[in-house]
């Protein structure tokens, strides 16, 4: 058998064993981030400024951290489309959107790579602290799955949920997103719910399901502010 050195295997390892890639594994270019600054400066420098701490400061540091960790960069791509420039969302190419992307991450002092960051890429890259992975932020909008309890008036129950991983979107999936929410192994976790008179049409105790919501961590335990919930006929003991 052909024998492979520990250090190939080394660096196979989060390949190999599953451990996503993240934006500390240098997912583009520094031409790729110099294209990024050029179509920064003709787009969006006039509302965040030369020194990008316009309109927020939302674009280095702290603010910038709490919005986009422990997320993929499919959605900072997706919501930079949709949302940016303010006054003309959707308005430029992909591969612009991209290398702003990649001048973000290099100001905000992730390393540089050898390739491109690619479209095709995107979804499988993490955006997480030097750190490494933590628990999700206060306030991020998140998705658990897990078994529903008794609901009374505007509160409720989840139990063995699966751990909040951030959500984009506050409405209910649909499809292979349904699917893929639905199909989580159960989880350990319990959270408190809070808004759920408006929200739980489609909704049965009793039941597993996907619940979306604004996380409120507090001492006494997680809670999430409900913005949608629908369950399976799949049936569970709460
Ligand atoms: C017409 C003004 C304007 C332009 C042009 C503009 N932005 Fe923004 N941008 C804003 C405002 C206002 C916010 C909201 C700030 C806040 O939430 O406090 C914002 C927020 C953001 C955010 C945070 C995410 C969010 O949705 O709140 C990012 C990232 C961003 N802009 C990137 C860009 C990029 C990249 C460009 C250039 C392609 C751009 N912006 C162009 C005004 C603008």
């Amino acid at each position: 058998m052909r024998s492979y050195s520990p250090i190939l295997i080394l660096c196979l390892a989060p390949a190999l064993f599953g451990a996503p890639k993240t934006v500390w594994d240098g997912v583009y270019t520094s031409a790729q981030a110099e294209r990024g600054q050029a179509a920064y400066t003709a787009q969006c420098a006039r509302c965040h400024g030369d020194d990008h701490r316009g309109s927020g400061n939302v674009l280095i540091g702290a603010k910038f951290m709490q919005q986009w960790r422990e997320d993929n960069l499919h959605n900072m791509y997706t919501i930079l489309r949709d949302t940016m420039p303010r006054n003309a969302p959707r308005s430029l190419p992909d591969g612009t959107y991209l290398d702003i992307m990649a001048y973000l991450l290099k100001l905000n002092e992730f390393p540089v790579g050898k390739a491109d960051l690619s479209l095709s890429e995107t979804a499988g890259i993490m955006l997480v602290a030097k750190e490494g992975p933590a628990p999700v932020p206060d306030f991020a909008l998140v998705t658990v799955t897990g078994c529903l309890g008794p609901m009374t008036g505007d509160n409720g129950t989840v139990t063995l949920a699966s751990e909040p991983v951030r959500s984009r979107q506050p409405g209910k999936s649909v499809g292979d997103e349904l699917k893929g929410a639905l199909s989580k192994p159960e989880g350990k976790r319990k959270l408190s719910l809070m808004g759920v008179q408006y929200n739980n049409e489609g909704a049965e105790s009793g039941h597993r399901g996907e619940i979306k919501g604004f996380l409120i961590r507090l001492p006494e335990g997680d809670k999430l502010n409900v913005t949608s919930m629908q369950t399976s006929a799949d049936k569970c003991t709460p």
